[in-house]
């Protein structure tokens, strides 16, 4: 079973945002596979650089996109990103053995969920406008 399953609900209507996000969360349920199955090391660590590697590309992304629509909350939206790139900067193999892998994966779900459903919704009007605007 998938940790996550993806929902059309989840959509913000802006391609590339809505492709990136299943992607991370394509990775987020990679990560869980692996764990449930018990596989070792060797499939783990390319996964959680790519779960980290991808946030990354996202955040710089969504960040020229909505500073290009001129988004009132840029600021605040970034510093969101900062925050979760510290802690995902931290993510190795151990923290998933000593903080044990159901509140790592837990943690994830929930800030990616509610970051996309919440903080990127917020944004999403500015975005589509500019995109719109563009045709
Ligand atoms: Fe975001």
């Amino acid at each position: 079973m998938l940790y996550i399953v993806w929902k059309n609900r989840n959509r913000l209507g802006i391609p590339i945002i809505d492709e990136q996000h299943r992607g991370i969360v394509s990775t987020i349920n990679s990560l869980y596979f692996f764990m449930r199955s018990g596989l070792d090391q060797k499939v783990l660590e390319p996964t959680i650089n790519i779960l980290k590697q991808s946030t990354i590309i996202h955040f710089e992304t969504e960040e020229a996109l909505i500073s290009m629509a001129g988004y009132p909350g840029l600021r605040e939206h970034r510093r969101l990103h900062e925050k979760l790139t510290k802690r995902i900067d931290n993510l190795s193999i151990s923290s998933f053995e000593s903080m044990d892998s159901d509140t790592v994966l837990k943690f994830l779900r929930g800030w990616w969920l509610g970051h996309i459903n919440e903080e990127d919704r917020k944004y999403a009007p500015y975005v589509l406008k500019i995109e719109k605007d563009r045709k």
